[in-house]
């Protein structure tokens, strides 16, 4: 595990930046995953300044979406798709087939999972995954008490996940009871992962994934086994 501790969020996000150019540049085919909430914010924005200072061609990348919650669609504000179009594939011109996504409107999801599960094996895996960790150490949707080897699958989201995901909706919009999300195994079999997180409120979260022993009960300590693990945070969520 690399774990770089920033001096705050800005400098967390520059860092994350960083990573995701340099791996665009080394790979400009790469297959990319980033997780939608309130985290990767500043990294897509220092993203987007890059690309004008620079030249970064994103035409070759692809895009598979983490997670969603279950009934939310692009245009439902919250959901993860759409803070995904706004701050990343819209102000970078991603095209619809350069991005994978789960329909988690359909009737049949598990029809969308098997398909995301089929089309992500097709392309040989993710390249690198960008993830943000919840409070009750979540990576994507993947809940405490996850089975390890899962794929994509749908669950019955924690309750924590539902009073936290609360902040990412209107009072008129409940929030959902159930997600979407790919498993850990696609998230261990990504070349490389990456977790940001940064404020007070991820201490936990972060003291869990460093140092207790890797168990279902906090899902992101899997990656303390990834080959190729990067923790970045910002100093209020890191405690030594
Ligand atoms: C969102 C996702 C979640 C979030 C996590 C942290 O697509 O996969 O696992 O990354 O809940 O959320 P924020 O960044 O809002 O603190």
């Amino acid at each position: 595990t690399v774990l770089n501790v920033m001096k705050d969020y800005d400098e967390m996000s520059q860092l994350a930046a960083n990573v995701l150019v340099e791996q665009i540049a080394k790979k400009p085919n790469s297959v990319l995953c980033i997780a939608g909430g309130d985290t990767p914010r500043g990294m897509l924005n220092y993203l987007s300044h890059l690309t004008e200072q620079i030249k970064i061609d994103l035409s070759r990348c692809h895009f598979f979406l983490l997670d969603e919650w279950v009934g939310l669609d692009r245009v439902d504000k919250g959901s993860c798709q759409s803070f995904l179009y706004e701050n990343l594939f819209e102000p970078l011109s991603i095209t619809e087939d350069q991005i994978h996504g789960f329909d988690a409107t359909s009737e049949d999801l598990t029809g969308e999972c098997n398909r995301i599960n089929e089309e992500l094996e097709a392309i040989g895996g993710l390249d690198l995954a960008i993830l943000g960790v919840g409070v009750n150490g979540h990576i994507g949707f993947n809940e405490p008490g996850v089975d390890f080897s899962s794929n994509a699958h749908v669950i019955h989201l924690d309750e924590v996940t539902q009073k936290v995901g609360e902040k990412y909706f209107t009072e008129k919009q409940k929030t959902p009871h159930m997600g979407i999300t790919l498993g850990i195994n696609q998230i261990m079999k990504s070349q490389k992962v990456m977790v940001i997180a940064n404020g007070r409120r991820k201490r936990g979260a972060v003291e869990s994934l460093l140092y207790k022993e890797v168990s279902s009960q906090c899902p992101a300590s899997i990656l303390r086994k990834h080959t190729d693990f990067q923790l970045v945070v910002d100093e209020d969520a890191f405690l030594e």
